[in-house]
């Protein structure tokens, strides 16, 4: 029987890394991109939906781009991680400009009007911090019956990445995160524990820059550039965050996966921000998260780079 492929929305804050999982997500078979929408997080919304046009336009995705929220919930944004994805968001190489205007409904709307028409439940693939997915779903209740699930990269059960507890698209919007924690609708969450193994090494460059198609020629100059940060904190390789998201849809037997229930902190001089795992159970409350903890990093690996080395000569 043909499997049908998954209709998921990417919404994220490009980055490098969501750039990269979008690469991969447009080149499955088995998923089927129905919106992309940008957020605050990274860089600006604005920038983050420039940046999200450029990569469509790379990728030969058609369909609708829109700009979410520009500022968290409730709390100010935070300051854009200029050190380690550039003024725009995502520096490095030159991009094509984009070749579609933005969707003139904002993220939220556009989510809101594809899930009442979508006959399947579509799955959001959110690698961004959580304020679209969360205004979504306090602006449209009745949407939640069309989520399938909610596959994020986030949070962190073991430890955090901006702060020493809370991982950065957590920190920045957490009131948004609790929200979605809190919708009942169940989340696939790709944290840190796991995501600091999806690791691109050197050699995994190198590999990318023999393809030599229009999209492997952009990604591993964006591989380059993502690298010089972590290696500059003492990381063996770039840690490829987002991508595990996606790669969970794809491919899940290749990451070692705990349910368990995850609650996040909201308040807290030191902890605001962390995502709050029941790993031993102890509460006794039903998981609300599939929680990934281990990934196959050369199988990741070679997967990635397999969905790069598909794309054609001419895009
Ligand atoms: O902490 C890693 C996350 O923050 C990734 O999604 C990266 O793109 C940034 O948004
Ligand atoms: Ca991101």
């Amino acid at each position: 029987m043909i499997k049908e492929p998954i209709p998921v929305i990417l919404d994220g804050d490009p980055g490098h890394d969501d750039a990269i999982a979008w690469v991969v997500a447009n080149a499955s078979k088995d998923l089927r991109i129905l919106a992309i929408t940008a957020v605050n997080g990274n860089c600006s919304a604005a920038k983050a939906a420039y940046n999200s046009q450029r990569i469509a336009t790379l990728i030969g995705y058609n369909g609708p781009v829109s700009k979410g929220q520009d500022k968290p919930l409730y709390v100010e944004p935070l300051k854009a991680p200029t050190n380690v994805h550039g003024e725009s968001g995502l520096d490095g190489p030159a991009l094509p400009e984009p070749q579609k205007e933005l969707e003139t409904l904002t993220a939220v709307e556009l989510m809101a009007e594809i899930l009442q028409e979508s006959k399947q439940k579509v799955v959001i693939v959110a690698t961004g911090p959580l304020t679209n997915v969360a205004a979504l779903l306090l602006t449209h209740p009745e949407v939640k019956e069309k989520i399938s699930h909610i596959s994020l990269m986030g949070g962190g059960i073991k430890y955090g990445n901006w702060t020493p507890a809370a991982e950065f698209n957590i920190l920045v919007d957490p009131e948004a995160a609790d929200v979605v924690y809190k919708s009942g609708i169940h989340i696939y969450m790709a944290g840190l524990d796991v995501t600091e193994k999806a690791l691109v090494l050197q050699q995994d460059v190198e590999e990318i820059k023999k393809i030599g198609n229009p999209v492997s020629e952009i990604v591993w100059k964006w591989l380059d550039f993502f690298y010089r940060f972590h290696k500059s904190l003492g990381y063996p390789g770039a840690p490829m965050h987002d991508l595990c998201a996606v790669m969970v849809l794809i491919h899940p037997e290749i990451f070692t996966i705990k349910d368990m229930y995850v609650e996040v902190e909201t308040t807290g001089d030191y902890s605001k921000g962390t995502t709050v795992g029941d790993y031993y159970h102890i509460t006794g409350k039903e998981a609300n998260c599939s929680c990934l903890m281990d990934v196959d990093r050369k199988k990741f690996i070679d997967y990635m780079i397999d969905y790069i080395r598909s794309y054609s000569e001419v895009q």
